[in-house]
């Protein structure tokens, strides 16, 4: 996804996005923040920050006299991690809104992304600029949707919204970088070869039980709110429909959110 795209959808996914987050992505992301470890004092980049799932927990770990720059595109996510920051006191922490591919500082000990990496339009160049940010030995971790997860609910999400948006089907196809790091082998193959070193995966399941009405609001907080940018009221209600049906027929009543987090250090 481009990183205009991905601004417009998140930002549009703000209010959705957050209903979510206690359910999932602040526990991935303080997950993904206890595989990176910084420490006190660190200097830590979160790329792809949202609303700070995992950049809240690393600027609790590397003190106030560490610090951390969440960068994100989507500013409607950053004004509510902003709020908690001021709340919680967390002066080390900056957000930013920026492409985080073109973010110019560098000399971190910790580069981390959760859920982020493979929305870059090219993953591989995206990712290996991100790690030459790290002073060497720094650490570069990355969160990751598991194989048998995400990837039933999207084209259910993708095939209810095609009888409105019929132009998706002629969208060109979107390289699925998600399905090159959706198993632990090949998370840490990629991490290798785009050249970090002491490579480590953890594997953490994560399933959490999926009501339609919840469904939807994942739906419209989520990626999938691409498929429906722009759509008059009477369109969605019919996406939403079609959506419970597809989740009905697949028997879907549990999000498998189950993650792959790797790490590995700049030589
Ligand atoms: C699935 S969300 C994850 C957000 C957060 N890391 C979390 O775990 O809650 C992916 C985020 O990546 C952001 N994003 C995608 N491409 C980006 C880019 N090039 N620069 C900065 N942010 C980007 C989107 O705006 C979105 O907020």
């Amino acid at each position: 996804m481009n990183p205009e795209t991905a601004a417009g959808v998140f930002t549009a996914a703000r209010s959705e996005f957050a209903a979510w987050s206690g359910r999932l992505w602040r526990p991935l992301g303080e997950i993904l923040t206890s595989v990176a470890r910084p420490r006190p004092r660190e200097r830590v980049l979160d790329a792809c920050c949202g609303t700070g799932a995992s950049a809240i927990p690393a600027a609790r770990a590397v003190g106030p006299d560490g610090a951390v720059d969440a960068i994100d595109v989507a500013e409607g996510l950053l004004d509510e991690g902003r709020r908690e920051a001021a709340a919680l006191g967390l002066g080390n922490l900056r957000f930013a809104a920026a492409d985080v591919l073109t973010w110019p500082h560098d000399g971190y000990d910790v580069v981390q992304s959760s859920f982020g990496v493979f929305f870059f339009p090219d993953m591989d160049a995206g990712s290996r600029r991100l790690a030459g940010l790290l002073k060497p030995g720094g650490r570069f971790a990355v969160s990751t949707w598991r194989g048998d997860g995400m990837s039933r609910i999207v084209p259910i999400g993708r095939a209810a919204a095609l009888p409105d948006r019929p132009e998706l089907e002629d969208a060109p196809p979107r390289p699925n970088h998600s399905a090159r790091v959706d198993t632990a082998g090949k998370l840490a193959d990629w991490l290798s070869w785009i050249g970090l070193r002491d490579v480590e995966v953890r594997e953490v399941a994560y399933v959490q039980p999926l009501h339609l009405e919840d469904a939807w609001t994942f739906y419209l907080g989520s990626s999938m709110r691409g498929f429906v940018g722009g759509l008059s009221a009477d369109a969605l209600d019919r996406v939403r429909a079609r959506f419970f049906d597809g989740l009905r027929e697949a028997g879907l009543d549990t999000l498998d959110a189950g993650a792959l987090i790797g790490v590995g250090r700049r030589p």
